[in-house]
């Protein structure tokens, strides 16, 4: 986690480095600082977010032509200000470095450096790095190169950027195993996590990869790989212009990124199924030129995923086998990684991930791949991620940045990548008619319209939430493919509400869940027209009976009747294989209101990150 942003220029870059950190706060928001040169290294820290920052920033008229700046998510040491980042070492000419990602041999080189007489400041792993650059340039006087020793030492994922103090022309920067990009400007470059930090900048964009360092000047940068060799082998890479819109990652009219991706799910979920909409059928090509291959050897998935990612999979299992026939496997990843299953060649596993950096699932997928799994697809919605380029297939959801922490579009456009999976597999498999393709298709084509349908339960959401707000605890039922909804419905209100939720399979209740009923606790359950609403009633009657308070989302043909205690809020008529993806929307939107009404922080809940780059 944490965000890293870099710059220098023939101007002031202070402003370019601050707007860039406030792009960057969803990466990591604990604590942010910079360094400029300006007669030396000038660095300001804070244990607030990026606007304090800009605040001391302005105080202390702080200016430079090169700087480096981080915000932070703590893994070493609490959220301080001696532990925010940049971190310095050396006497004579002090170097600073800002740095993503986890050191893991941090104490055998704290130790070591220790007993050279290096003297440490903070609780990171962030200040081995430094200290350890400080210790090559007294036997390697060029920065550049004395990064490049310190960095055949470290053990980890890292993306860093480094300055020296006598030499104020150049930043260092380096990757491995964490998103780092250079922005190439006309007057002056740039580094940062991602692409929207840059954008302000330009939109001439180079991904770095694993193991490269790269020397940036204002009129110029060189980039090396020490993959192979300790100090580098000069290495070109392709500068891309980046089609990001402005608006893709601003706020507009909205309060908040999470209810501007709520409300952009339709074009969201359009965008994501765009080359199917218009088509009369369905080609395994969507998911990569091997698709047809590989896909026809597959007898059975296993998905691994983390967090939100992780109940999309949940939902495919239940698509996957009634519609393709295929037995399915969801593992979280952080589990996964720890576990000795068995392997299958014939298995596709499918890593989920909206930023394709979450070290578990990066891991995981590994895993499975030296297990003996042959093959893999990443759904993913950042195209030049770590996952996008470590499968042998991949299908890009195109939600467009998701900036908000609790993931909304990210998960919808997933769920519409694998119900296409699902149909193609199907498809290729032979256990769907050629009428029953035009019919999923047809489906599809409405779906954002059937998804702007289900935003209009706003109103009534709004009017529940102010109950909501009140609870300490709140209980979430679904049944079937409906279950993991429930899943997420929860999730989304422990996020950002900080109310404690938890999901249930309805039929679960009786044993155990039903001893905490009582008219303190609120029970949101998901009451679909489909197979199972009969036995889902039967449920609900049990909650009734024992005096809790019922807010049901049903469909408009679930026949539901209100009355004392049980509060209906009705979507559209049953959306079949749709519906999981539907009955999503009023969940996210009552967590979003009731975060509202509770005051809390609906973008940047407590103790949370966006993308979990670390174990
Ligand atoms: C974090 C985010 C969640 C997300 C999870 C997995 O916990 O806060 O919203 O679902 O990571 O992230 P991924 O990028 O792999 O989908």
């Amino acid at each position: 986690m944490c965000g890293i942003i870099g710059a220098i220029a023939n101007t002031n870059v202070v402003p370019v480095l601050l707007e860039g950190l406030l792009r960057l706060e969803y990466r990591g928001y604990d604590s942010a600082g910079l360094v400029v040169t300006n007669k030396g290294l000038e660095r300001v820290r804070t244990t607030g977010r990026v606007t304090e920052l800009s605040k001391l920033v302005v105080q202390q008229k702080t200016q430079g032509f090169a700087g480096i700046a981080h915000t932070r998510w703590a893994t070493h040491g609490v959220p301080s200000e001696r532990n925010a980042h940049p971190h310095f070492s050396g006497q004579d000419s002090k170097i600073a470095v800002v740095h993503n990602g986890i050191i893991e041999n941090h104490e055998a080189i704290r130790s070591n450096l220790k007993d050279k007489g290096f003297e440490f400041l903070s609780d990171t792993d962030t200040e081995v790095i430094a200290h350890l650059i400080a210790f090559n340039l007294q036997q390697e006087t060029d920065l550049f190169k004395a990064v490049c020793l310190s960095l055949a030492e470290l053990q980890g994922a890292y993306a860093i950027a480094v300055m020296e103090e006598d030499h104020p022309e150049r930043i260092i920067v380096a990757r491995n195993g964490a998103p780092l990009l250079i922005g190439v400007g006309k007057d002056g470059n740039y580094v940062a996590s991602d692409t929207s930090a840059l954008l302000q900048a330009t939109r001439s964009i180079i991904y770095l990869e694993e193991g490269d360092v790269a020397e940036l000047s204002n009129d110029g940068y060189r980039i090396v790989n020490c993959l192979h060799n300790r100090l580098g082998d000069p290495v070109q890479r392709a500068v891309h212009e980046s089609t990001l819109s402005n608006e893709a990652i601003e706020l507009g009219p909205y309060a908040h990124y999470m209810q501007k991706e709520i409300f952009e799910q339709p074009s969201a979920v359009a965008n994501t199924l765009e080359m199917v909409l218009n088509a009369q059928s369905i080609s395994p090509n969507l998911f990569g030129s091997e698709a047809e291959k590989i896909f026809s050897k597959t007898s059975k998935i296993l998905i691994l995923a983390c967090g939100t990612s992780y109940h999309a999979g949940l939902v495919a299992r239940y698509w996957l086998e009634t519609v393709a026939g295929m037995s399915c496997n969801v593992e979280i990843a952080s589990e996964y990684r720890y576990r000795d299953p068995i392997a299958d060649p014939n298995t596709l596993v499918i890593g989920i991930s909206q930023s394709g950096e979450t070290a578990d699932t990066l891991a995981a997928l590994n895993y499975a791949k030296k297990l003996g799994h042959q093959y893999s697809l990443a759904i993913c919605n950042v195209p030049e991620s770590a996952l996008i380029r470590q499968t042998d297939l991949r299908f890009l959801t195109r939600a467009g940045p998701e900036i908000g922490v609790a993931s909304t579009k990210a998960f919808t456009t997933q769920l519409a990548s694998l119900l296409l999976l699902t149909v193609t597999l199907a498809k290729m498999h032979k256990k769907l008619s050629a009428d029953d393709e035009k019919k999923v298709i047809a489906a599809l084509r409405h779906l954002p319209v059937a998804l702007q349908h289900a935003l209009q339960v706003e109103p009534q959401v709004k009017i529940w939430a102010k109950s909501f707000a009140q609870k300490r605890h709140a209980l979430f039922l679904g049944r079937g493919v409906h279950y993991p909804i429930a899943m997420e419905g929860a999730l989304k209100l422990k996020e950002i509400s900080y109310i404690h939720a938890e999901a249930y399979a309805a039929g679960e209740l009786k044993h155990g869940p039903l001893a905490l009923v009582d008219s303190e606790m609120p029970i949101v359950a998901i009451a679909p027209n489909d197979q199972l609403l009969g036995k889902l009633k039967s449920n609900l009657q049990e909650v009734h009976a024992r005096g809790g308070e019922l807010y049901v989302f049903a469909d408009a043909d679930s026949q539901i009747a209100e009355s004392e205690g049980l509060h209906v809020i009705r979507l559209a008529e049953h959306a079949g294989l749709l519906s999981p993806i539907l009955h999503t929307i009023p969940l996210q939107l009552l967590a979003y209101h009731v975060s509202l009404v509770k005051g809390t922080d609906v973008d940047k809940p407590r103790n949370l990150a966006k993308a979990v780059t670390v174990e």
